[in-house]
């Protein structure tokens, strides 16, 4: 139901993210560049027959103006669907603001109850595709786990790439992982689009590992439940008052590791994202003149449906055509 009545709508919604946040790329203002994301999908929201949710969204309430966790969002008819939304309008703020490769703007929608409501702390992760889902334990030594991918990958580790996150936390990890033989691709942002590369076959990523945000880890869960990917995660809470908000969030066990079925049980699962800047899945919107053009991924997971679609806006104006 949801996927008949809104996914056009929802690409809709990344698209109008990706093309204001793309106009600032480049202006050193990653802050300004998420703002102007998070108010065109929030207006591009309050348009949609749903009575939406947010339950990832930009912050707590009291942190954020919009698409804060627990906003109601879209028109809210008595008969429009109830819907759960998780959005990171802009993922990959100061990709945006360098022009780096790989700034996308997200949402993903489900039936009430699937998408885990989870607070905006961090999130330790294993991503990885299909072929090698059910192969990897988040408590595993690294080498172990990398030998399992590699194994149900038909290759030796050395032929794995491994996609971390360049943080200081991540020292041991990275010599676990040089120890194991495996390449390793270090980035700057953008663990989420990461994650999706792992699920898609030709992309030259077959895994994702270290510490995150959660946020991004819900989001990450609903793309692979499409694309049949595997994950294992722990929330990691790290700012005082993050464990007591996990508690209210209806989190029991903060040690629990969560699947990606589990992180987005959702049986109806829409996901759409949008290119900002180029990267390896989307390229980035192009403006020209009197008209743009912007490269998203639609995916549903009850139709098994992933629809790659190149959206371009022309004016009505004598002259102006598209090239490719
Ligand atoms: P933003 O888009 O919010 O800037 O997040 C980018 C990102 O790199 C995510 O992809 C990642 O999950 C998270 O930040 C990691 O957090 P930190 O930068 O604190 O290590």
């Amino acid at each position: 139901m949801i996927e008949d009545q809104l996914a056009k709508e929802f690409l809709r919604v990344t698209e109008l993210a990706a093309i204001d946040s793309a106009r600032t790329m480049g202006q050193g203002e990653r802050r300004h560049s998420d703002h102007v994301a998070t108010e065109a999908m929030r207006r591009a929201m309050d348009t949609l027959p749903m009575r939406g949710e947010v339950v990832i969204g930009e912050g707590e309430r009291d942190e954020a103006p919009m698409l804060f966790i627990g906003e109601k969002v879209g028109r809210g008819g008595a008969s429009d669907p109830e819907v759960d939304i998780a959005v990171d309008p802009l993922e990959g703020t100061n990709l945006c603001a360098t022009g780096a490769p790989g700034a996308i703007a997200v949402l993903a929608a489900s039936e009430r109850g699937g998408l885990l409501k989870a607070p905006d702390c961090y999130m330790e992760k294993i991503i990885v595709g299909p072929r090698a889902k059910g192969s990897i334990h988040l408590d595993a030594p690294v080498a172990e786990n990398l030998k399992a991918i590699a194994k149900r990958l038909e290759r030796e580790v050395n032929e794995l790439v491994v996609i971390v996150l360049d943080r200081e936390r991540h020292e041991q990890l990275i010599a676990d992982i040089r120890a194991a033989g495996a390449r390793i691709k270090l980035i700057g942002d953008g663990d989420l689009s990461a994650g999706i590369s792992a699920a898609v076959r030709g992309t030259n990523v077959h895994a994702v590992m270290g510490i995150g945000g959660a946020p991004e880890g819900v989001l990450t869960a609903a793309a692979l439940r499409c694309l049949n990917g595997g994950m294992q995660a722990r929330l990691v809470p790290t700012k005082e008052g993050q464990e007591e908000r996990m508690k209210a969030m209806g989190i029991t066990d903060p040690k629990r590791i969560y699947s990606e079925r589990d992180l987005a049980p959702g049986d109806e699962i829409l996901f759409a994202a949008s290119g900002v800047t180029d990267g390896a899945l989307l390229k980035g919107v192009r403006f020209f003149g009197h008209g743009h053009r912007v490269a998203s991924v639609l995916m549903s997971r009850k139709s098994r449906m992933i629809r790659f679609v190149d959206t371009v806006h022309v004016e009505e104006s004598p002259g102006i055509g598209i090239e490719f």
